[in-house]
């Protein structure tokens, strides 16, 4: 048996597989979510630790079984969240900044000024902006000098989630991460595969804080019985979330290529041993190495996918549950020329505009709650798309097929969208839960319960196909709707 834990930006989810890839028990709950000023968005490491505990007895309890019945755990999570803790009492010294984020957009924006754009771009294959780890590493030592100080006496760690969670796990016996992880926080070179000394100076950035770097499967650390649930366990696989779920979707070969409609949604294509060339708007970014060699992956995000069906739900009081949009969607043949852009939080790939805000257009009278909810989904669709452009221009092949997986996944009206938009055939597996897929199957070869090539084939079954249906005038017209959308928002400038 293996669990899987799933710690996202919204909750965690915690899976029990067994050595067949059928799972045996599965827990989720939600946690707060802080946005103590507009764009800012916080969570508390603690809260986070004692969720996923949580959760992980939960699932133990519903598969019958006990820690001390697991032969490995694995581990994907919520990537670029800064976590910094102390050394010694291992509690947080800061709330953990999350990815969303915009708070340190001005650092990135003076970085940008001074020139540092293009040295950043080549060490780590990402971009100055806020998204990244270190730039809201940097923004907490400038806003809180005591713990720069502390930073650099060598008191503090600091982590992203899965860092902090293998912590806890370990009873603070182990401050680790792994590459694909280290590749988000803008502090590692993606051609040396380490920390990277220009860029610890750039962000004012201590080598003492920061975890040992471990490829995804391996043995990274032994839970600590008082600390986990009785039990000593290996930690043996250890994932970002969207390249666990790029592992777990089965691209491994170049030019495979997934999205993940999650709070947001992050398109990934597998692209090799060899660091590819990527177009602007594109990052390059680590995959999983199960098999021992670097693997790398061209990657587009869009901020805000299903947190947009989320605003809907809990701040619009529009809908009740996110499974209701299918229907809503559905009823209506299209949405009146309504478009939502939700830029919540900045539009991400590959716009990258941290000042733009969530905009909607196109309202006449006749337009009301159904055509709402169908430019929801439609935006998330449009995203997906620019993304799915890019990514055909940066592999220079046309694409035919997308995986999908990720909770909205499971709206047909969106994965039919999506095909139509998009002219893919959509491919969707029976466990939309690839995430936590791929961290079991690296757990499992990290513990050498699995060969790579012997992984059970079942935990990528399609369920269904959507295959592109929308005439190509139509097609032709929403999306320079949409286009004119976003131009529209971006250039709104409150
Ligand atoms: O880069 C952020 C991403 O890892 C968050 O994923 O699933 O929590 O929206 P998710």
């Amino acid at each position: 048996m293996i669990l899987s834990i799933d710690q996202g930006t919204t909750g965690t989810t915690a899976f029990v597989f067994d050595a067949d890839g059928r799972l045996c028990g599965r827990s989720y709950s939600e946690f707060p979510q802080y946005y103590p000023r507009p764009g800012w968005v916080e969570h508390d490491a603690e809260e986070i630790w004692q969720v996923t505990l949580k959760v992980c007895a939960a699932a133990l309890q519903r598969a019958g079984i006990a820690a001390t019945d697991l032969r490995a755990v694995g581990i994907t999570n919520q990537r670029e969240t800064t976590v910094l803790w102390d050394r010694k009492t291992g509690l947080p010294v800061h709330r953990a900044i999350v990815w969303q984020c915009r708070r340190s957009a001005d650092i990135c924006a003076g970085l940008k000024e001074a020139g540092a754009e293009s040295m950043v771009r080549a060490s780590t294959g990402l971009l100055l902006d806020a998204y990244f780890s270190a730039s809201k590493l940097h923004w907490i030592f400038r806003n809180e000098p005591e713990l720069h100080r502390r930073a650099r006496a060598g008191q503090l760690c600091f982590g992203t989630v899965d860092s902090w969670l293998i912590w806890r796990l370990t009873g603070g016996q182990a401050h680790l991460t792994d590459h694909t992880n280290a590749s988000r926080t803008l502090l590692y070179n993606l051609d040396r595969r380490q920390w990277d000394d220009d860029l610890l100076e750039l962000f004012d950035c201590p080598r003492s804080i920061l975890p040992e770097i471990r490829p995804s499967a391996g043995v990274f650390a032994q839970t600590s019985a008082d600390s986990f649930l009785g039990a000593e366990v290996p930690i043996a696989g250890v994932a970002g979330d969207q390249q666990a779920a790029l592992f777990g979707q089965g691209c491994i070969l170049p030019g495979s290529l997934k999205n993940t409609y999650g709070t947001g949604c992050f398109m990934l294509a597998s692209a090799g041993q060899r660091r590819p060339l990527v177009p602007e708007g594109l990052l390059t970014t680590i995959a999983c190495d199960h098999s021992g060699q670097p693997q790398y992956a061209i990657e587009g995000s869009v901020f805000n996918g299903g947190a947009a069906v989320q605003w809907l739900r809990d701040d619009m009081g529009v809908i009740q549950q996110a499974a209701e949009t299918e229907q809503i969607a559905q009823a209506i043949p299209d949405t009146r020329g309504v478009y939502l852009v939700p830029a919540f939080s900045g539009l991400g790939a590959p716009h990258w505009d941290a000042a733009a805000r969530g905009s909607v257009f196109g309202l006449t009278r006749g337009a009301g709650r159904a055509e709402l909810v169908r430019a929801t989904l439609e935006s998330i669709a449009y995203q997906c798309h620019e993304l799915a452009s890019l990514m055909a221009q940066a592999l220079g092949v046309e694409l035919q097929c997308l995986r999908v997986d990720g909770g909205a996944s499971a709206n047909n009206f969106l994965m039919q969208f999506q095909a139509d938009i998009s002219r893919l055939r959509v491919e969707r597996p029976r466990q939309i839960e690839s995430t936590a897929v791929g961290a079991a199957l690296l757990a499992g070869i990290g513990a050498g319960i699995w060969g790579s090539e012997q992984l059970p084939a079942s935990l990528q079954d399609i369920e269904q196909d959507f295959l592109p249906q929308m005439g190509e005038l139509q097609r032709r017209g929403l999306l320079d709707g949409w286009r004119q959308a976003v131009a529209a928002c971006r250039s709104y400038r409150p």
